[in-house]
């Protein structure tokens, strides 16, 4: 599939983005390894949740849907031959972490994509811990998880900023001995602390440290999932740098480790509100406000990277149509994503007029914000990556002639709701089979 989306316009009004993923996931593979029934509503139907609730059936796990309600039978899983993760790094990541914990014994594949993204960091530590795991050559998938016995619990502090390792390594906590503890240097996403709690598992938290306590029993859980601030960023950024817009983006998590693409648009000169705050689950919601206006440079170093690690591609195509050169470093991450995220942004920003360089761990793009056209008109690839798809259809809203965006399938893994919720609010996208 692919987009071809008209130039100009402005985006208004009131919507939910789709629910998150990051939540979505948890939410799957918590109920199913907690010992009896749980709801979740609002649940992603996006393609990266239906393998996890996929992979959790295949298991053994009962899983009932009812128009966004899953009510989730848990305990019990079983081992199988091969699970295929599809798209999904977090998938394979965090389930590697159940299996080893559980004695599921298994192969987890995926596509393309998640069969070249590392996979070390989780097996690594697991392998520590005592699990039967192992990855190709070269520490891609397969990843192929033995029966280990039981793990030894331990305290692992992260090399890299990732909240899939530090999850998967909390996960298999729950079935080790003792306590394990993962220790990182700057926040990631904190879902799983945080759903653990809600499902009663033994977890402490100190800052940057979170602990949790091996042996304890999973209860049943019911809560709903907020809209996801990564699939909300992309028309955040539309709003907030096409003149004319005005935007209320509902029910959007605003969880602080997440928060990221908020202050780096404000302080791009955005003018965003956040409003009617409350709970939802363990998670901070709001209604998030965008105006449209004038951007400016910022500069964007390693600290800003964890709570913000997805917005990447967004936040580029915020920097072209700024004022001034805005520059990111220590964002090396960025390489290891559906794609190439620094090279496929690059590329496609040159293809549309901006001057770009990319560096090992990140970029510099001049802005071209003082015309009111930004982007040429042109045809770009996003790789097979949703959020390259997602972020160059904002483009068009600034740009002189239109856009085609190639492979975007994958915006289904995330977003399937995006070409839908885009048109109403006023993007004059269509997407067409190849
Ligand atoms: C995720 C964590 C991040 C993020 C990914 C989802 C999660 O990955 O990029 O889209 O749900 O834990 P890393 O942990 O690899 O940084």
């Amino acid at each position: 599939m692919h987009f071809i989306i008209s130039p100009g316009g402005s985006l208004k009004g009131e919507l939910r983005a789709a629910s998150d993923k990051s939540i979505s996931h948890r939410a799957v593979l918590l109920a199913s390894l907690a010992d009896g029934v749980s709801e979740i509503s609002n649940l992603l139907q996006g393609e990266d949740v239906r393998a996890t609730i996929a992979a959790v059936r295949a298991c053994g796990v009962e899983v009932r849907e009812d128009r966004g309600r899953m009510t989730v039978v848990g305990g019990g899983l079983h081992s199988v031959e091969e699970i295929n993760c599809g798209n999904s790094g977090t998938l394979m990541r965090l389930f590697s972490g159940v299996a080893a914990g559980w004695r599921i014994k298994t192969r987890l594949v995926g596509d393309e994509s998640l069969m070249k993204r590392p996979m070390q960091r989780v097996s690594n530590p697991l392998s520590e811990m005592g699990a039967d795991i192992s990855v190709a050559e070269g520490g891609i998938p397969p990843v192929v998880i033995g029966d280990s016995g039981r793990l030894c619990g331990m305290t692992h502090t992260l090399p890299i900023a990732s909240a899939q390792v530090k999850s998967a390594l909390l996960l298999a906590g729950l079935r080790a001995e003792g306590e394990t503890t993962v220790i990182e240097s700057l926040a990631t996403r904190d879902h799983t602390e945080r759903m653990l709690e809600v499902f009663g598992a033994n977890v402490r938290r100190e800052e940057l440290k979170a602990t949790v306590v091996g042996g304890t029993a999973l209860s049943p859980a019911r809560f709903g999932i907020p809209a996801d601030i990564s699939s909300a960023a992309f028309l955040m950024v539309g709003a907030a740098m096409s003149e004319g817009s005005e935007i209320l983006l509902k029910e959007t998590g605003i969880n602080p480790t997440r928060i990221g693409i908020i202050e780096l648009l404000r302080r791009m000169g955005a003018q965003i509100e956040v409003l009617n705050l409350r709970e939802m689950g363990a998670e901070p919601v709001a209604d998030i406000h965008v105006i449209g206006g004038e951007l400016r440079a910022i500069n964007m170093k390693a600290s800003d990277v964890p709570a913000a690690i997805d917005e990447f591609p967004a936040l580029f195509i915020a920097a072209a149509a700024a004022t001034g050169e805005t520059t990111l470093s220590g964002a090396a991450e960025l390489r290891h994503k559906e794609s190439d995220r620094i090279q496929a942004m690059a590329t496609g920003l040159k293809k549309l007029g901006v001057s770009c360089e990319q560096s090992d761990d990140g970029i510099v793009i001049e802005g071209r914000g003082e015309k009111s056209a930004v982007f040429s008109a042109g045809e770009v690839d996003s790789q097979g990556d949703h959020r390259i798809a997602m972020a160059f259809a904002m483009a068009a809203l600034r740009a002189k002639g239109e856009i085609t965006i190639r492979h975007c399938d994958n915006v289904a893994t995330s977003y399937p709701g995006f070409v839908k919720q885009a048109t109403a609010a006023g993007l004059r996208i269509a997407a067409e089979r190849d």
